[in-house]
């Protein structure tokens, strides 16, 4: 890394490989990612050990990783500007989970509203992993120094537990870990499911209808935008509370061609539902068919792809352990 990235304020985020990326994941996230490298020292992490918490098969877990990591790539974010890795090449990041486990209460795990959402979820598979989620959230931040953290609204409790931590143990024992401040982005769209729109959309809804994919095929994408549910009013208007569908088709269309909420509105003036979807479908076909070829490209470059795989998880695991390092010495770890 070079001297003048050392300087920077440093950027952590990252994505589950749960299933296909969706265009929330893309307009919530990733889109926001893209040129932070200019400011900042950015590191974009697919994190796999996050996904066990829920049970995934394994060849489609290695498949959505690999996916996800060519996404990062193709949707803009230079591997040679920032660190794009798997979290499970950097096993530093178990390790500090585990140190950190035994500095956070029960008392603050319990309180974490996601976990009451997941409990209800995973009846099934209640582990332990869905309990402690958060405290290995935790790690990933403290791990690097990390400065800023963009995360969406549903994380901020977990960001404000990894402050937590972080405070304690530079208090326990001396200033060993940076303590992250939220990083609002400029985008932070929320899209919603279009099936439910209320509910956002999620790459593990079991409805295909509700998602859209970053990689679904425009022909797919129109029939399910023209399936998106509305409202029986026929007012084409911005309202996420009462029109919450019509709002989200906006909403996109807004985020792809980058025109104000007045301005899209204004030019839906007076049409109807049908149009308002046929454009919407056209805008995003639009915005993300050059990351789809960008995509195929990256993923049939199978050498270039291991070798950036192999050069980021090296400059993660040499960080990463520098602040392990610390913390195993103020801890009273043997050398
Ligand atoms: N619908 C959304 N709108 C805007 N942003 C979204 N994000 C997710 N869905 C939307 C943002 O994407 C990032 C990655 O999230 P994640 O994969 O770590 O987990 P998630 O938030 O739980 O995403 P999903 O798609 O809903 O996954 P599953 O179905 O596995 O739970 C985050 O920054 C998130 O805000």
């Amino acid at each position: 890394m070079s001297e003048q990235n050392m300087k920077k304020k440093i950027i952590f985020s990252g994505i589950q490989p749960t299933g296909n990326i969706t265009i929330g994941n893309y307009f919530g996230a990733l889109k926001n990612w893209v040129n932070l490298n200019e400011d900042y020292q950015c590191l974009f992490c697919v994190v796999d050990m996050h996904s066990i918490t829920v049970r995934q098969e394994p060849a489609k877990l290695r498949k959505h990783a690999r996916e996800l990591l060519a996404l990062y790539i193709a949707a803009g974010l230079d591997p040679e500007k920032n660190i794009i890795y798997y979290q499970s090449h950097v096993p530093q990041h178990a390790e500090l989970a585990w140190i950190l486990n035994c500095y956070t209460y029960m008392g603050e795990l319990n309180r974490m509203t996601q976990f009451k959402d997941k409990k209800a979820k995973n009846e099934k598979n209640l582990n332990a992993g869905l309990y402690t989620y958060p405290i290995l959230m935790a790690a990933d931040i403290l791990l690097y120094q990390t400065n800023l953290v963009p995360i969406g609204h549903d994380q901020k409790q977990h960001l404000e537990l990894a402050r937590d931590i972080g405070e304690r143990f530079n208090s326990r024992y001396s200033p060993t870990f940076a303590i992250p401040e939220p990083y609002i982005g400029k985008i932070g769209a929320r899209i919603a499911s279009l099936q439910e729109p209320t509910k956002k959309m999620s790459k593990s809804d079991e409805n295909p209808n509700a998602v859209i994919g970053l990689l679904d095929d425009p022909k797919v994408i129109r029939n399910k935008i023209r399936k998106a549910v509305t409202d029986s009013e026929a007012l084409i208007a911005y309202d996420p509370e009462n029109k919450p569908g019509v709002s989200n088709l906006l909403e996109i269309y807004g985020i792809c061609t980058g025109e104000s909420m007045d301005n899209v509105v204004e030019h839906f003036n007076g049409m109807g539902y049908g149009i308002l979807k046929e454009e919407v479908a056209e805008a995003l076909i639009e915005e993300i068919s050059p990351i789809q070829e960008r995509y195929k490209e990256i993923l049939s470059n199978k050498a270039y792809l291991d070798n950036i795989i192999k050069k980021n998880a090296e400059t993660a695991r040499y960080l990463a352990t520098k602040t392990l390092r610390k913390v195993k010495r103020k801890i009273g770890f043997p050398e």
